[in-house]
């Protein structure tokens, strides 16, 4: 029954090889279960979009997964103001230290500007697709600060905070990250598939 995936847990394989990205998907999405999928060396990101990496890692994913179970595609960055939206797409492979290219490219630059994006994509066993997408905006501090979270929290001070996001910590990426959002996203598409019924013969 699809409302087992609502009202109970939905299974899903992450087709990723980050552990922070699967610990804030387990945060933000306490109703699923939720596990790496270990399907080795993934294909190179190519797209034009966090969109389409993230549909390119589920389809991936989908390949070697467990047909009962969602596969989740996720793709995101930072994109800066001042930079003209870079890294964007190319957050994770800019430089070997991102937050050391970051801060050397804005120093003496007042615009700090920036947001955070994360782009979700589940496939169902037969191919049926929803999606989710989150944005966190918010400003690149002068210096590193906070020692949870990963990548480019020690300098992103989100909107209307004080704290960098590494300082702020895992509890508030599950409830307030650019993650977090994409994931509610996601599952109110999975409830508006609920209500209409489900789809395809797997409700
Ligand atoms: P990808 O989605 O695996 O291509 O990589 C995303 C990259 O964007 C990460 O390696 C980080 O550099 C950055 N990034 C994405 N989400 C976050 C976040 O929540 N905190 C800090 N950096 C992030």
């Amino acid at each position: 029954m699809i409302e087992r995936f609502i009202d109970q847990s939905s299974r899903a394989r992450l087709a990723s090889g980050n552990p922070h990205k699967l610990a804030e998907l387990r945060d933000a999405l306490p109703g699923w279960e939720i596990e790496l999928l270990g399907t080795g060396a993934f294909p190179p990101e190519e797209g034009a979009t966090f969109y389409e990496n993230a549909r390119a890692k589920a389809e991936h994913g989908r390949a070697a997964g467990d047909p009962e179970a969602w596969v989740l595609g996720e793709d995101s960055g930072i994109e800066v103001a001042a930079l003209g939206g870079a890294p964007g797409i190319e957050s994770a492979r800019w430089a070997e230290d991102g937050v050391a290219r970051l801060l050397a490219e804005l120093k003496g630059i007042e615009d700090r500007r920036a947001r955070y994006v994360c782009e979700l994509v589940a496939l169902s066993g037969d191919g049926e697709e929803l999606r989710g997408t989150g944005t966190l905006d918010g400003t690149i501090a002068r210096t590193r600060r906070g020692g949870e979270g990963f990548g480019y929290d020690p300098v992103f001070v989100p909107l209307g905070e004080t704290q960098t996001v590494a300082e702020l910590g895992n509890e508030w990426k599950a409830s307030s990250s650019h993650r977090a959002s994409a994931a509610r996203a996601l599952t109110l598409a999975l409830r508006r598939r609920s209500q209409r019924g489900g789809a395809r013969g797997t409700s």
